[in-house]
């Protein structure tokens, strides 16, 4: 697979941590150092599809082909504008890849790299020539703004990457799910109702809609999960850790990338980090961080990449690309 070109787009708002002490218990000092974020981008209106839409624009543009060179769209999110249509369809509708097939993937802060495993296929296969691959995420609509323990943590944006199929670029992955686990982060999200069955309960209900989570839990899975996995996928492809570039991971938790930096052996100069400016973007931490490396050109001397991420499902995955 080859990576043709990316795009990211993050809402203009930016809320900071001083910001958030005003409607939580909370402090800068705290946020800062259990998690290394400093602000996040949170949107005002814009839904997923908006942001998705400006991301992609930017890629198509990155790329040199218009949108109706694209036969596919996949979109990962958790966070749609709607269950009906699928957000990957209003975004074709949105940058005119008329030519598309479109559907959505939801695994949580794995969507994106499940998307990019699903595009590869399609283009092993033959099924498609040129796949738009989009993370987006408007987690502030699933946030619980009234809980310090999660509201801290997340913000909106979107990435997108245009890949096609080149036998000269190796590409390998590995991946999985824990559903037993699937309690450790949850989120109902949508408030959906069957207008027929009408409960009264419903502050108990609406406390379900939004995101809660297992912090510690979720800490202790992702490292140890992300270091193995990444094992894993190095050594199918053929390769010794010392020999990638760099590792791109899901942007949750400075302290997790670290840790995971240091069960591999690795020095931290090879886990960028962008997670002080955008918090955890879910789906979209990926592709906007590789795509702010793209552009500002520190991608230009790197080869062999490492793609990580862990989330909600519980679902992980790492994933080896050549630039
Ligand atoms: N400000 C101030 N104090 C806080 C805050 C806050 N925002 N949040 C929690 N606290 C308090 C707690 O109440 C607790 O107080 P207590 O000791 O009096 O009970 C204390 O801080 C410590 O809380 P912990 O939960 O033990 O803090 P921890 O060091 O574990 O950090 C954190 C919490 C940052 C959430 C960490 O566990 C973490 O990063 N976990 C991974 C989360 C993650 O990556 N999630 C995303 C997964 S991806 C996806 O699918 C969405």
């Amino acid at each position: 697979m080859k990576i043709l070109g990316s795009g990211h787009y993050a809402p203009h708002t930016i809320v900071t941590n001083d910001d958030l002490s005003k409607i939580v218990e909370t402090n800068d000092e705290w946020i800062s150092t259990r998690t290394g974020i400093k602000t996040r981008h949170i949107s005002d209106g814009e839904e997923a599809s908006d942001l998705a839409a400006k991301a992609s624009i930017e890629a198509i543009e990155d790329a040199g082909i218009s949108a109706e060179d694209i036969d596919m769209i996949l979109l990962a999110t958790m966070t749609p504008d709607a269950m009906l249509p699928n957000c990957a369809s209003t975004v074709q509708k949105k940058i005119g890849a008329t030519n598309a097939t479109c559907f959505d993937i939801n695994a949580a802060c794995s969507g994106f790299l499940f998307a990019l495993n699903t595009a590869n296929a399609y283009l092993v296969s033959g099924m498609c020539k040129t796949i738009l691959v989009i993370g987006a995420e408007t987690l502030s609509k699933a946030t619980d703004w009234s809980d310090r323990s999660t509201c801290v943590l997340f913000g909106d944006g979107a990435g997108a990457m245009i890949v096609t199929a080149d036998d000269s670029k190796a590409f390998c992955s590995v991946s999985g799910s824990d559903g037993s686990k699937g309690s450790v982060l949850t989120g109902a999200a949508t408030p959906l109702k069957n207008m027929l069955v009408n409960s009264d309960e419903t502050g108990k209900e609406i406390a379900n809609y939004y995101m809660q989570m297992d912090g510690q839990e979720v800490f202790k899975f992702a490292v140890t999960k992300v270091p193995e996995c990444i094992n894993q996928v190095v050594e199918k492809a053929g390769k010794a850790v010392e020999d990638i570039d760099l590792f791109l991971l899901h942007q949750a938790n400075v302290r997790i990338i670290s840790s995971v930096a240091k069960r591999l052996k690795v020095a931290d100069h090879k886990f960028p980090v962008n997670l002080d400016k955008y918090g955890n973007t879910s789906a979209a931490s990926i592709p906007i961080l590789f795509d702010e490396l793209r552009k500002s050109g520190k991608l230009d001397d790197v080869n062999r990449v490492v793609l990580s991420g862990f989330g909600g499902g519980l679902t992980w995955g790492a994933t080896y690309i050549e630039l």
